[in-house]
């Protein structure tokens, strides 16, 4: 093999519960993750030596700051390979809590590890995946799975019935460790929907997709939107246009609203894009 182009899935977080801050700093929690449609496009190829990125789409670092290719250089150094060069196409929006960065990572670790026969198994590249950061794991096993301690200790649940998502971003992004931060000098206000973990595994293992609406929910929203007020205005902004749910992702500040159907989910975002450039129609998987 020679070339190899991969999809790299975004996620949402259909619940997510902080549970703890722990000693080493990182925070344990209980979250679902759920793969979208919404994708970057990674393809690889042997070079001589080094690691090159080539980039299109978003503007993205091209250096070790871009997490695929430090994905390609953990692999480099402890399996080792001569040269790869990789060209991404950046496609889901940046530090918005959509594991964009997680995904090109994963995506890096599968196609080194098949373009140069490297022989690690999924679950191994999972663990190298956790080296990289808490999201990387899900990205390389993706679907739907439920996430404990960091988010890296995995167990794969049945795919959900479809939902059509309506993606709002605003135009800046939010850092993952401020928001923790924020978490631990107070939760925030639990007067929005608090996550509701069990009754989401249920409606998942029947297919219920009424009673995963019902359980939808994001420990972190209440954190974001005391540092930046319009993750709330998006929210309300997102329902009254039709939305029947709407849910941060990750840590956020971007949304996903949950729309009946495809069409409506196109209406919803014509609306929204008017305020919101970087409103994105996409589905789970
Ligand atoms: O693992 P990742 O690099 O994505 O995490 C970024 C930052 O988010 C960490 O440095 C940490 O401050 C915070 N974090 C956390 N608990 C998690 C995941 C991330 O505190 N489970």
């Amino acid at each position: 093999m020679d070339v190899l182009t991969l999809p790299a899935y975004g996620k949402i977080n259909l619940t997510l519960k902080v549970l703890g801050r722990r000693s080493d700093g990182y925070h344990n929690l209980s979250t679902i993750f759920q793969s979208i449609a919404l994708a970057d496009r990674l393809t690889f190829s042997r070079c001589r030596e080094g690691i090159r990125l080539e980039t299109s789409g978003l503007p993205v670092p091209q250096g070790p700051e871009n997490l695929a290719y430090r994905a390609a250089a953990r692999l480099q150094s402890r399996y080792g390979f001569p040269g790869v060069r990789i060209t991404l196409k950046k496609q889901i929006p940046l530090a918005a809590g959509l594991a964009g960065g997680s995904a090109d990572a994963a995506a890096t670790l599968i196609g080194v590890n098949a373009l140069f026969n490297l022989g690690l198994t999924p679950g191994q590249l999972a663990r190298e995946g956790a080296a990289l950061g808490s999201d990387v794991p899900f990205c390389v096993i993706g679907g739907t799975a439920l996430g404990r301690g960091r988010g890296e200790e995995l167990s794969l649940l049945p795919p959900l019935p479809t939902l059509w998502l309506v993606l709002v971003k605003p135009s800046f992004g939010v850092s993952t460790a401020a928001v923790y931060r924020g978490w631990d000098a107070g939760p925030g206000q639990t007067t929005m929907e608090a996550p509701d973990e069990e009754r989401a595994l249920e409606a998942i293992r029947r297919g219920d997709r009424a009673g995963i609406m019902a359980s939808l929910g994001n420990d972190l929203e209440a954190v974001t939107c005391r540092l930046y007020p319009e993750v709330m205005a998006i929210k309300m902004r997102l329902l009254a246009e039709g939305a029947e749910r709407a849910v941060m992702c990750g840590s956020g500040p971007a949304v996903f609203g949950v729309a009946a159907d495809g069409e409506t989910a196109r209406r919803i975002a014509s609306r929204l894009q008017e305020t919101y450039p970087e409103t994105i129609v996409t589905r789970t998987l």
